[in-house]
């Protein structure tokens, strides 16, 4: 197995059989374990888990409902009465198994509960493993707004077994590439030139290139956990990414969140060439490979204002200003540059088809 050193913790790839996870459980002998799933993840993963490690036979399993709007506060509540009624305290065990919206708020139940419980992830979404693996962000949504309530909080560890991934439907997995062309697209031009050529529905997501996503957002976590500076590049796509995300939340069309960031990357790298920080042939080359992945966003002026006015409520905001990431070539960013409403329908107009 390999493993990658962050924060306070160690993220290990590959089968979850051949590393450290059944001694690390063995650790929890005498408390309680709880092990968070969702729907999916309850009928895809946990057998696996249970089959494979015999000290989780007693584990409460406790089954969340699936999916983004269900991220929320009113399902912490459920958890967190179940918690009080199982007499769970700190000497006890949460696992998360699933995708990031088990991994964030089971992160989140966790580190709120009794000031603190430790918990271990395994992400089984390839967007929960090259992305919401590393960094220590915990939290829910709150109405519209993406992860607006939340703490930084690290699991003891995280394990992240590629074999998950063969029940992961296509949709899912290429949500999760859109994170590892970002990963390349702000930190790394080999790495997009290698990931740029994924057909997410045929090819097979190797333990190396996982690995080496994982690498990229950890060096960048490593030097500023906080997000004060650095991190925040991280944020590449997220700022009209999460707008979109945000309005289709509770839509029928629900937009993932990936595809979201995917649309995002595509009006950044735009605003990018707009304001001359990146070249007219690089933001060629990203609106074509990215256009060709993932379907466009169709929008009329109400749409755009709209989206806006949710980007006007965006973490990353500062001084009334909206503050976005953006690209000065492909593998460098550069965070903090301001965006007014004309140059972001500028950028959704030459981007995308409007009504
Ligand atoms: N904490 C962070 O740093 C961070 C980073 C990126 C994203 N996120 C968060 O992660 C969430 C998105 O994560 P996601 O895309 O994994 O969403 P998700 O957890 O909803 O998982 C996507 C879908 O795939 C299913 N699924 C997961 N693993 C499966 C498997 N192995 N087999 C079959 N089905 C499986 C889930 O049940 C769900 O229906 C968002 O809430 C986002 O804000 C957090």
């Amino acid at each position: 197995m390999k493993e990658i050193e962050s924060t306070t913790y160690s993220i290990h790839i590959g089968s979850l059989q051949m590393g450290p996870f059944e001694a690390l459980i063995k650790k929890y002998e005498h408390s309680k374990k709880v092990i968070l799933v969702d729907e999916n993840t309850h009928d895809a993963c946990l057998e696996y888990l249970l089959t494979a490690f015999e000290d989780l036979t007693d584990a409460e399993i406790m089954l969340l409902p699936a999916g983004e709007e269900n991220k929320v506060m009113e399902v912490c509540y459920q958890v967190w009465e179940a918690w009080s009624e199982y007499k769970i305290g700190r000497k006890d065990l949460i696992i998360n198994l699933g995708g990031g919206v088990v991994t964030d708020m089971g992160g989140f139940l966790a580190s709120i509960f009794k000031r603190g419980l430790d918990f271990i992830n395994i992400p089984t979404s390839l967007l929960a493993m090259v992305d919401a693996s590393v960094g220590g962000k915990t939290g829910i949504d709150l109405g519209k707004h993406k992860n607006q309530l939340g703490v930084f909080s690290n699991p003891i560890a995280v394990f992240i077994d590629p074999g998950f991934l063969h029940t992961l439907p296509d949709e899912e997995k290429w949500s999760g590439l859109a994170e590892m062309l970002k990963h390349g697209l702000i930190l790394d031009k080999n790495h997009w030139d290698l990931v740029k050529f994924i057909d997410a529905s045929e090819d097979i997501f190797s333990e190396e290139v996982i690995m080496h996503s994982i690498q990229l957002k950890n060096k960048v976590v490593l030097a500023d956990f906080k997000e004060t500076g650095e991190r925040k590049k991280l944020n590449f796509g997220h700022t009209v990414g999460h707008a979109i995300e945000g309005f289709f939340l509770h839509d029928e069309q629900r937009i993932l969140h990936g595809h979201a960031v995917a649309l995002g990357m595509r009006v950044e790298a735009q605003l990018s060439c707009d304001k001359n920080l990146l070249s007219q042939e690089e933001n060629a080359e990203i609106q074509t490979v990215i256009g060709a992945k993932y379907p466009a966003l169709y929008h009329n002026d109400d749409l755009l204002l709209a989206l806006f006015e949710l980007m006007k409520n965006d973490k990353k905001n500062a001084k009334q200003e909206i503050l976005c990431t953006l690209l000065t070539g492909i593998g460098s960013s550069v965070v903090d540059i301001p965006i007014t409403w004309q140059e972001f329908e500028a950028a959704m107009k030459a981007v995308f088809p409007h009504d």
